[in-house]
């Protein structure tokens, strides 16, 4: 069994981003997970389009954008000409969800749509089979390296029978407290694609930490 890995990141060494972003490109990671903030829909802020595109001209894998902002709509143009591959918006920052994914979709990019550790899974009813990629928050967005919410598994159950019940076409993403202690777990639970911020890049070897994650290496516990 092996889970497709997107390091987050926020947890790199940002004056050394160049040299962390080539780290993931020689590793066996599947995407480059980059974390959008705005300080309102989130109490942090993170970078902008400049430093987005920085990134994109030194990634040579995909790059998994999760944007934690307010109004996403004003700004998905920009997101997807600054190179995003795929473009998750928040559940709970869109009134017009439908219309936010038709408009990602206008950009040839996969959709992706996350939601808090509050939200029901429930709420994607009616949307799940319009959409390339749910993100479930496993931690209050804003901050790397906090505590995996337990809870989590209860939701993913309730995700994947959702997914079979639909037969929709979708990949499923947690994000927030994973590491190789829950990441074999998680992928029994019908997890696709494991985000890891600090577990990657708190080692001091992260190409062999993104490899254990890819491997559900236990052994390397
Ligand atoms: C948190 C971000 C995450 C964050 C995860 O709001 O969305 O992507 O980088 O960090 P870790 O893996 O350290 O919990
Ligand atoms: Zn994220």
């Amino acid at each position: 069994m092996e889970a497709k890995v997107a390091p987050s990141l926020l947890s790199a060494d940002f004056g050394n981003l160049a040299r962390d972003v080539e780290i993931v490109n020689n590793s066996l990671a599947d995407y480059i997970h980059v974390d959008i903030m705005d300080g309102v829909f989130v109490p942090n802020i993170s970078i902008g389009f400049p430093v987005m595109s920085a990134i994109k001209k030194a990634a040579r894998k995909p790059l998994d954008v999760h944007l934690m902002i307010s109004n996403p709509d004003a700004y998905i143009d920009r997101f997807c000409e600054a190179g995003a591959d795929i473009l998750t918006v928040h559940y709970e920052a869109c009134t017009h969800l439908h219309r936010t994914i038709e408009h990602i979709k206008c950009f040839g990019k996969k959709v992706g749509v996350a939601i808090n550790p509050h939200t029901p899974v429930e709420v994607l009813t009616d949307i799940i089979a319009d959409i390339d990629l749910v993100l479930i928050m496993t931690v209050n967005p804003g901050f790397g390296g906090q505590s995996f919410i337990e809870h989590s598994y209860n939701k993913l159950n309730r995700l994947r029978e959702m997914i079979e019940k639909q037969g929709a076409n979708v990949m499923v993403e947690v994000d927030g407290g994973v590491s190789l202690k829950n990441a074999a777990k998680l992928v029994e639970h019908g997890v696709d694609i494991l985000v890891a911020g600090n577990s990657v890049f708190g080692c001091v070897n992260s190409t062999e930490a993104i490899e254990n994650l890819k491997k559900l290496n236990d052994g390397a516990k």
